[in-house]
This record gives structure tokens, sequence and C-alpha cells, in this order.
């Protein structure tokens, strides 16, 4: 598989946008700075499955608390671990507690790195593909 070079040129702060990756969807989520206070919230990271990302769902380099490359930028397939349906973004929902990535099909939350909230069907954090930053405005995957 070759990687795939993304514009995120567009994309302001608290957008998403989907990419393809090896037939997968990927998200990119650009945080804002409340986003990235939220993945720290003591209440919201108590009610994660798996908060240190111990199950292997991201390269080393995104083992940490915002689980990417760039704090900025959030990566991850866009595939619940449940069954497999694409969770939705919601962009304008607030509070620590509410779930970001909200799987359709039977109700599993994420949270803006993609750590899956406890009390849901599915098992793990959605994976974090291979990426880098190629520039200020390219990011690569794979
Ligand atoms: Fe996402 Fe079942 S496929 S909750």
């Amino acid at each position: 598989h070759l990687p795939v070079d993304v514009d995120i040129s567009k994309l302001a702060p608290g957008q998403q946008m989907t990419a393809v990756w090896q037939g997968k969807p990927v998200f990119i989520l650009r945080r804002t700075p409340e986003d990235l206070k939220q993945l720290q919230d003591a209440a919201l990271v108590s009610d994660l499955r798996d908060p240190d990302s111990s199950v292997l769902q991201q390269p080393s380099y995104a083992k940490n608390w915002h689980r990417s490359a760039v704090p900025e930028y959030g990566v991850y397939v866009g595939v619940c671990t449940h069954l497999g349906c694409v969770p939705v973004y919601e962009a304008t929902v607030s509070g620590a507690n509410a779930g970001r990535y909200n799987c359709p099909c039977h109700g599993s939350k994420f949270d803006l790195a993609g750590r899956v909230r406890k009390s849901v069907p599915a098992p793990y954090n959605l994976p974090v593909p291979p990426h880098v930053m190629v520039n200020a405005t390219t990011l690569r995957l794979g």
C-alpha cells in the first residue's frame, strides 16, 4: 500500500474530514484548545475503558493522551470496533461527558481521541493509522 497524502489546509478548528486509506474511512479532526482540555478531563478519563491505550490500537508515537503525532490533529480509522459501522462526529455537543463520536448501530461512544467509553458494546478504542505531518497543510497516512 502506498501512503496517502491528505490536504488539510481547509480544515478549520473543530472540524473533521474523512479520508480513505486502505479502503477504510479515516477521520481527521482538527482539535480546538477546549477539545484538548476536554481530553484530559478527570471525569471523562475515569469513564474510558482503555484510557492509556494499553490495547495496541495505535503506533507507538501515538500512545499518549491525545493518541496522535500532533495534539492538534486527531487521526483514527472510522470503523466502530464493535461490528464495523461508521461512528458519527458530534461537533456541537458540549461537556466532557458527551459522546463525541457516536455509533449509529448500537450506541457505542468514543471521545475526541477515539477512546471508547465504558458501558458500550465496542470493546476497543478506534485504531489510529500510521500518520505523519509532512508540512503544515499535509498529513500523510500510511
Ligand atoms: Fe458500533 Fe455496534 S457497530 S456499536
